[in-house]
């Protein structure tokens, strides 16, 4: 079957003939998401990604919709679905409870990423347990629910790690609780969507100011924007989620900006630079409970609620959800694929390849 393979640590990207062995229920893949992580692999930059056992290829692909073509015991044939992307070791407990977010032995593998053929082919082969069902009414917009997944986890993360305190309002909402967001591009959308949806106060930044469709999509879903080339600031926040993946000084800014026992969730892959604190900064972060945290991944309950949030968003947001496809490519348009495959379309949310 044709497929978008790469050869990690190698750099660059084929559309060509594989075979696979795989056994599981048949899914005809209709399109794939392209995201960071993707373009990562393709530069040979993510020191993660591995070719899987007994291969010496990867198939690419970890945001995926799907047909299924075969009955299983809960979905019908013809039932769109979405494959999750990371399973579990098999051995830890974390794994074995169905949370390979949080697997402890580091022997996970993740779909087109670490040691497991991804999605960007015309057919998979899967486990029933890890297709998520996709409501008919957000087939357009559905493919978000992967990266969103990661989000949904990320929140509920932040949220047990802030149990920690006294972190509702006096109104029982997290109204009064001020977050600012690091970036705007797909990850900084849904996150500062996704905390709206929670009810806390949001503000999301970039050192530029926002384009046009920027602007209509945070006046639409209530943001505050914030242009940090211009305003360093003294603004304080009660968390920090750091969805920009730049250079190392973001998180020491973000650090700068927390009020006392804050919370630093770190979402982005800082792409470079050195973080240094000195020992008065180190003090301060203990003095004033700041808890700093690494959010990754998204399990099935997590699909699930980012699925339901999608139906609501379409509802709610119909300016900001019909932006989310910036431009969908055919397969068949090789040249175009492998392009969008290594370069981001300025303004891009979600760019799509259409199978
Ligand atoms: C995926 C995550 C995954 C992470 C690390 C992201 O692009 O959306 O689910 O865990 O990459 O490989
Ligand atoms: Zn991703
Ligand atoms: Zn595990």
């Amino acid at each position: 079957m044709k497929a978008i393979t790469v050869r990690p640590p190698g750099a660059g990207a084929r559309v060509e003939d594989v075979e696979i062995e795989e056994r599981g229920m048949k899914v005809r893949i209709i399109e794939n998401g392209i995201c960071g992580t993707d373009r990562e692999i393709v530069k040979g930059l993510m020191s993660a990604a591995t070719v899987p056992e007994n291969y010496d290829f990867l198939v690419l692909g970890h945001e995926a919709l799907g047909i299924l073509e075969d009955d299983t015991d809960n979905l019908k044939r013809g039932t769109i679905v979405m494959p999750i992307n990371r399973r579990g070791c098999n051995k830890c407990i974390n794994c074995l409870n169905g949370r390979a977010d949080f697997c402890e032995t580091g022997d996970f593998v993740e779909a087109g990423i670490k040691g497991m053929h991804g999605f960007m082919r015309e057919y998979i082969y899967d486990d029933p347990n890890y297709l998520v069902p996709v409501p008919p009414q957000i087939r357009d917009i559905a493919i978000m629910a992967q990266p969103l997944s990661d989000l949904e986890k990320s929140i509920a993360e932040m949220i047990d790690v802030q149990g920690r305190l006294h972190w509702r309002c006096m109104d029982a909402t997290y109204g009064c609780r001020k977050m600012l967001v690091t970036g705007t591009g797909t990850i900084g959308i849904l996150i500062s969507m996704l905390l709206k949806t929670y009810g806390f106060d949001v503000s999301i930044a970039n050192r530029r100011e926002p384009t046009d469709v920027e602007t209509r999509i945070f006046e639409e879903v209530g943001l505050k924007f914030v242009n940090t080339s211009v305003h360093r600031g003294d603004e304080k926040y009660d968390g920090v989620i750091e969805a920009s993946g730049s250079d190392a000084s973001v998180i020491e800014y973000a650090i700068r900006r927390l009020k006392n026992n804050g919370f630093l969730g770190l979402f982005g892959f800082t792409q470079s630079g050195t973080l240094s604190l000195s020992t008065v900064d180190l003090q301060s972060l203990v003095y004033r409970s700041i808890s700093i945290t690494g959010l990754i991944n998204g399990q099935k309950p997590h699909f699930e609620m980012a699925m339901n949030h999608l139906v609501q968003w379409k509802t709610q947001y119909p300016f900001t959800t019909s932006h989310f496809i910036t431009r969908s490519v055919n397969i068949s348009d090789q040249k175009s694929v492998l392009n969008v495959l290594e370069n981001r379309i300025p303004g891009e949310i979600k760019t799509k390849i259409l199978w």
